[in-house]
């Protein structure tokens, strides 16, 4: 399988000028129904993990403090520009998924949007993600997935080897890996295309 970290740099440094056209209003909804599973306070300490452009920043609240990540230069440049432009204070910066450059506990919510099914090592990234979000933390996951019930099968794991490559995998099972993960889901909704795309809110489980 052709992906890798490396790869995922390169590729999305040159998708980052057309995203927005591919990504914006096609996943308007869908990022708004799984951050509208998130109970918002004033003053959350907030990461977004592979940001891309910061489509999320128009439906996220204004009163919390804003962190963005993104493995790609072109992808976080863009995000401040967008910030900017909504007069948003966000501390965006480029970072490895699988190596976040935070202390331990230290957010109060993390978003995981179109993330776990691009990156290489999904199972890092919410090791990742679980160490940096507080004990009652919430993560907000927004991803296409194969149903948990059963694996993908030949025809879709042979046509993976395409699609992980240019785009995304599609073999990848949400609740296996964010309970593997040490996460206990509390809310998981299809939000597109039937039950692909889900979005699920999801909060570390009590050791
Ligand atoms: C499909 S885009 C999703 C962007 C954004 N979250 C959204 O919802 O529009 C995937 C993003 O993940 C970033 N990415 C891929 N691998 C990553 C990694 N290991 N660490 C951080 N970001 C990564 C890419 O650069 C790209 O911006």
């Amino acid at each position: 399988m052709f992906n890798t970290t490396a790869w995922n740099r390169l590729r999305y440094s040159l998708y980052a000028p057309v995203y927005d056209v591919v990504a914006e209003r096609a996943f308007r909804r869908p990022r708004r129904e799984a951050l509208g599973q998130v109970t918002w306070q004033p003053g959350m300490r907030v990461l977004l993990v592979g940001a891309g452009t910061g489509l999320d920043l128009p439906w996220l609240p204004r009163d919390i403090e804003l962190h963005a990540g993104d493995l790609s230069p072109a992808m976080v440049t863009r995000l401040a520009r967008r910030a900017q432009a909504m007069g948003r204070d966000v501390q965006a910066r480029e970072m490895d998924a699988e190596r976040l450059d935070f202390p331990d506990a230290h957010f109060d919510v993390v978003v995981m949007h179109l993330i776990l099914a691009v990156m290489p090592d999904p199972v890092r990234g919410l090791a990742e993600a679980r160490r940096v979000l507080r004990k009652d933390g919430q993560l907000c996951v927004m991803d296409k997935f194969q149903p948990d019930d059963r694996p993908a099968g030949l025809a879709r794991r042979s046509l993976n080897a395409l699609t992980s490559a240019i785009a995304t995998d599609i073999t990848r099972q949400a609740r296996p890996l964010l309970e593997g993960a040490g996460f206990t889901i509390e809310q998981d909704t299809p939000v597109m295309m039937g039950s692909l795309f889900r979005a699920l809110l999801a909060r570390p489980t009590p050791a």
